[in-house]
């Protein structure tokens, strides 16, 4: 299926776009993300869903110090946000097309993020499509294992039933994450929460919105 996001024109991810045949195998060892980058010591920001990669795009700007990684799991949002990080320059942000929750879990070494952002993630709201959501009791454990202590995972959700989910699963997880106000990102307008897509779009049909952000103990 196609979004007909390219309208026409050839979407080309150039040196800014990584797909799963890229990886080595999974228990190869030795491999970081972190190294995609000009300056891989520096801080490292992951976003997993990132849509057409409004926020990466915005914010990467402002905080031309960090490494932003988007992870995008249907291949033409990918393609689309990679393509608009090659046409910008956007030294310090790279995009992969997987699943970030397989990603995470196999191939990512410990303690590497200082953030990972997860905004209108899919709600999948009927009962036998609960598993598909990002947000699982394992999938917060290996959050906790990819953050540096102190590191945050900011979760937005204009779906209420969504947002019930993400406070069940903060309260089953007291012992590994401590529950903050969310802080608005710099490159947030003035009436956002982050500023991405899926918000704008939300904004507009006056959807309210929940945001938290738990901290790595
Ligand atoms: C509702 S959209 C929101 C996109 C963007 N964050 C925004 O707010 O505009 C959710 C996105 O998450 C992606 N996604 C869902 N599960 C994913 C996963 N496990 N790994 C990577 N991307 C995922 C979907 O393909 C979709 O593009």
């Amino acid at each position: 299926m196609s979004f007909g996001l390219s309208r026409g024109k050839h979407l080309d991810s150039g040196e800014y776009g990584y797909v799963t045949d890229d990886l080595p195998p999974h228990d190869a060892g030795d491999f970081d993300p972190r190294d995609w980058f000009a300056h891989p010591k520096r801080r490292f920001e992951l976003e997993i869903g990132s849509g057409k990669g409004t926020f990466l795009v915005q914010q990467s700007v402002l905080d031309p110090e960090t490494n932003f990684l988007g992870i995008e799991w249907a291949g033409e949002f990918c393609r689309y946000a990679a393509d608009r990080v090659r046409r910008h320059e956007m030294k310090n942000v790279r995009m992969l097309h997987a699943d970030a929750t397989e990603f995470i879990r196999y191939w990512c070494p410990d303690g590497i993020a200082d953030v990972i952002h997860l905004y209108f993630s899919d709600p999948w709201p009927k009962s036998r499509h609960h598993k598909r959501r990002v947000l699982q009791d394992e999938t917060l454990r290996q959050f906790h294992r990819l953050l540096v202590d102190e590191g945050e995972l900011r979760l937005v959700t204009d779906h209420a039933e969504l947002w019930a989910w993400y406070e069940e699963h903060a309260s089953r997880h007291e012992s590994l994450f401590e529950r903050r106000e969310f802080e608005r990102p710099p490159s947030a307008g003035s009436t956002e929460v982050v500023g991405t897509n899926f918000e704008r779009k939300f904004a507009r049909e006056g959807r309210p919105f929940n945001a938290m952000t738990l901290l790595k103990k």
